[in-house]
């Protein structure tokens, strides 16, 4: 029997869920999953005992999210911080980690799992891959963009979250998605993780309805941003391209549209070679590390 399929929406639930899906519905949604030691504590039971049923949550929410029509879903689930948590509740974290994470993600494939991660790691392992392309001579020094990092993230196949939540009531992003969340809703809720409801997620879903045009306007005079300082980029590569070759960077505007066109063309060229080199490079470390721990 499915772990995440199983169990219907009640009807009041479902009635809910329908006007809530009405409105405009995030696509992607991050969740930070934090109080499960307070909740173990408030209950008399184990911590082992809060953080299993920390994960059994994740099972229930993804359900929810599942019936909401929400098609991508982030988890926060161990930072390289909590490393520096005692031995025994690592140990204890990770051995969940093995048993229910192999059994949420046999069954589904919306999910992406944070383990040992944080942020500011991701990021800077993202510039050391873009220097690394420009030391092979696969870039040009001006190829390095906002744009580029976004491809060298661990998150380059999904599109940023559009709704942040975290629970237990912290109001800090613990290291978790900062490049990828300037433009999304950020809800910090007082519930701890393992007692969220349906209700808290629907709450969440209507903060992030309620900034939506607020979120995409954003969104949007970022990404005219982006593209106006590519562009300036590509005028300025030109401009030295024209020197270079002995000509007056302002005469003869066919040409430099000709060369505008082609140095775009190159970029790309030069980019998806190096996004490639850099995916067979990262094939080749998680086969070795396979070999390794096998
Ligand atoms: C979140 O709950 C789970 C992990 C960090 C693995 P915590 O373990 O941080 O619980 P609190 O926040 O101390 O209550
Ligand atoms: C953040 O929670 C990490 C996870 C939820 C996995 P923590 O409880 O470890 O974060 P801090 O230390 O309170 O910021
Ligand atoms: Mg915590």
């Amino acid at each position: 029997m499915s772990w995440i399929r199983e169990g219907e929406l009640t009807i009041i639930e479902r009635f809910c869920a329908n006007v809530i899906k009405a409105g405009p519905m995030p696509k992607h949604v991050a969740f930070i999953m934090d109080g499960n030691r307070r909740y173990a504590q408030k209950c008399h039971v184990e911590r082992q005992q809060g953080h299993s049923q920390g994960f059994d949550k994740l099972a229930q929410t993804l359900r929810w999210c599942l019936n909401l029509g929400i098609r991508e879903v982030t988890v926060y689930a161990f930072s390289i911080e909590n490393f520096k948590r005692s031995k025994e509740e690592v140990d204890g974290l990770m051995d969940l980690a093995r048993q229910k994470f192999s059994r949420i993600l046999e069954e589904q494939c919306f999910l992406n799992v944070c383990f040992a991660y944080t942020s500011r790691h991701e990021i800077s392992n993202a510039v050391r891959e873009m220097a690394w392309g420009v030391e092979q001579g696969l870039l040009e020094p001006s190829d390095v963009s906002e744009s580029l990092l976004d491809k060298c993230l661990y998150t380059n196949n999904s599109p940023d979250p559009d709704l942040l939540i975290r629970t237990s009531g912290e109001v800090r992003l613990s290291d978790f998605l900062l490049w990828q969340t300037s433009h999304s809703c950020l809800v910090f809720q007082s519930v701890l993780w393992p007692e969220y409801s349906f209700w808290n997620l629907c709450e969440a879903i209507l903060r992030f309805q309620m900034n939506y045009s607020a979120l995409q306007k954003a969104r949007d005079s970022y990404m005219e941003e982006r593209r106006r300082q590519q562009m300036e980029r590509d005028q300025a590569y030109v401009t030295k391209k024209l020197q270079q070759e002995g000509f007056a960077s302002h005469g003869d505007s066919r040409r430099r549209r000709t060369l505008l066109q082609k140095c775009t063309a190159m970029r790309e060229e030069r980019i998806q070679g190096f996004l490639q080199a850099l995916e067979h490079k990262r094939v080749d470390f998680f086969e070795r590390l396979c070999t390794v721990s096998a």
